[in-house]
């Protein structure tokens, strides 16, 4: 089969490699890809943005199979798009991919579905937000309503903090169109896990858990960024856990968008966080998490275009996902002063040390291909996984192989999966 991935980033790195191991895979393209993708895909320069442009690819290369990584183009209608040119697609339509695209349209989902979440209340009015402010129990969390590059959560410790909050989301419009409507949501307290699962519409299967680190700064200090590591299972997602899940979230979740006249095909990827009144619905993301996909699929034993083929047929019901009994790290290597301002354009070495080592994977997020070699070429640039047979080993391992690159201003956190530690 001929695969195209659409994206550019780790997450897109760690989903080709597992078509890559793919015995269907004949041949693959990305758009726009990386450096490092480009070793067992063929890159096309073409934005994820471009519709047009990427049908009309589809089409010239006979492509038989199109996956998308990224929420911009999810949210904005791509599978459409291909459906309509009559390409086969992996992802939620537009009419589905609003389950991320618009957090007041999931808050209202879950409230109507009665799926655990946080209590909120949606405003397209600053004042009637302000008002609802002034009476507010405090701390108090203000999302802005739309895709907002992870960087549209605030959260508010005291009334003036949440005043300024409404200017910046809905007056500045810091975050665009985002702004247009304010979530106010009730502040929670409770470890975070990431569950990954593919959907076809009406059956899910549910992939093995993850926990992110969204902070820049060790003891998750700093801003926010776009995820600074992962491990992969989450002791904390325990049997108690999961259950619940089944119960009151996950299928709920599917049957809901159904019942709403919105098939779900694609990746659902529920962010939750388990609180002392049980697990509660954070987000929902339309796609693979980056970089929760990074320690996430190099576990999973399935083929993964024959899931993929079962979520566009909606034979899921056949497929049982398996994944191996070990655990894995990623540790995300930054260009220093992400996510504000940072440098690009050193040259990175040492990256052949990886070639033949089992069990460790270097996935580029941001580099660029020069007549020098590899460059960085983003806040985040590389993602080291590594496996062990539990999660210590597994992270030692990582932390290892985090040596083995160099490049000028790398940072790293020197504390993914510190939480191991607790769980003990
Ligand atoms: P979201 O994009 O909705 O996942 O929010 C980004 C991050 O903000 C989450 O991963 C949490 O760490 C934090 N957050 C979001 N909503 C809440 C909430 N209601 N209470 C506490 N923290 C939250
Ligand atoms: N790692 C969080 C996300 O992909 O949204």
């Amino acid at each position: 089969m001929k695969i195209l991935i659409i994206g550019g980033g780790g997450r897109e790195h760690a989903i080709a490699e597992s078509v890559a191991r793919s015995p269907r895979a004949e041949k693959i393209f990305c758009a726009p890809g990386n450096a490092g993708i480009a070793e067992f895909a063929q890159c096309v320069p073409i934005d994820v943005m471009e519709f047009e442009k990427l049908v009309a690819f589809a089409r010239e290369e006979k492509i038989d199979l199109t996956i998308v990584g990224p929420d911009d183009p999810l949210v904005g209608g791509i599978v459409d798009v291909f459906e309509t040119a009559g390409l086969r697609v992996f992802g939620p339509r537009k009419n589905a991919a609003i389950l991320e695209g618009s957090k007041a349209f999931s808050k209202d989902l879950m409230k109507k579905y009665e799926i655990p979440t946080a209590g909120y209340e949606n405003f397209t009015d600053p004042d009637a937000a302000i008002a609802h402010l002034v009476h507010a129990k405090y701390p108090i969390v203000l999302k802005a309503d739309g895709l907002a590059l992870g960087k549209g959560v605030l959260i508010c410790n005291s009334l003036e903090e949440a005043l300024d909050g409404v200017n910046t989301i809905m007056l500045e419009k810091q975050f665009g169109d985002s702004g247009n409507t304010l979530v106010v949501e009730e502040f929670m307290q409770g470890r975070e896990v990431s569950v990954l699962s593919f959907v076809d519409g009406k059956t899910i299967r549910i992939m093995t858990s993850a926990q992110d680190h969204k902070r820049a700064k060790d003891g998750d200090l700093g801003l926010n960024t776009g995820g600074m590591g992962t491990f992969s299972p989450s002791p904390f997602y325990t049997e108690e856990v999961d259950a619940f899940c089944k119960e009151y979230v996950y299928q709920k979740t599917v049957d809901a968008m159904a019942l709403e006249e919105r098939e779900f095909k694609g990746i659902i990827f529920f962010g939750l966080m388990l609180t002392e009144q049980g697990p509660k619905v954070l987000e929902y993301n339309a796609r693979f998490g980056d970089p929760e996909t990074q320690v996430v699929l190099p576990r999973m034993k399935n083929d993964i275009i024959d899931v993929v083929e079962a979520c566009i047929d909606g034979t899921l019901d056949q497929i049982e996902l398996e994944f191996e009994e070990n655990a894995a790290v990623c540790v995300v290597l930054a260009s220093n002063g992400y996510p504000e301002r940072y440098e690009k354009g050193h040259l990175i070495t040492g990256m052949e040390r990886f070639k033949g080592q089992d069990g460790y994977y270097l996935f580029h997020a941001g580099t660029r291909q020069t007549e020098d070699g590899v460059v960085t070429n983003g806040g985040r640039v590389l993602g080291v996984t590594a496996k062990g047979k539990d999660l210590k080993q597994a992270r030692e391992h990582a932390y290892q192989a985090t040596q083995w690159v160099q490049f000028a201003n790398k940072y790293m956190r020197n504390d993914i999966g510190k939480a191991i530690d607790e769980a003990e």
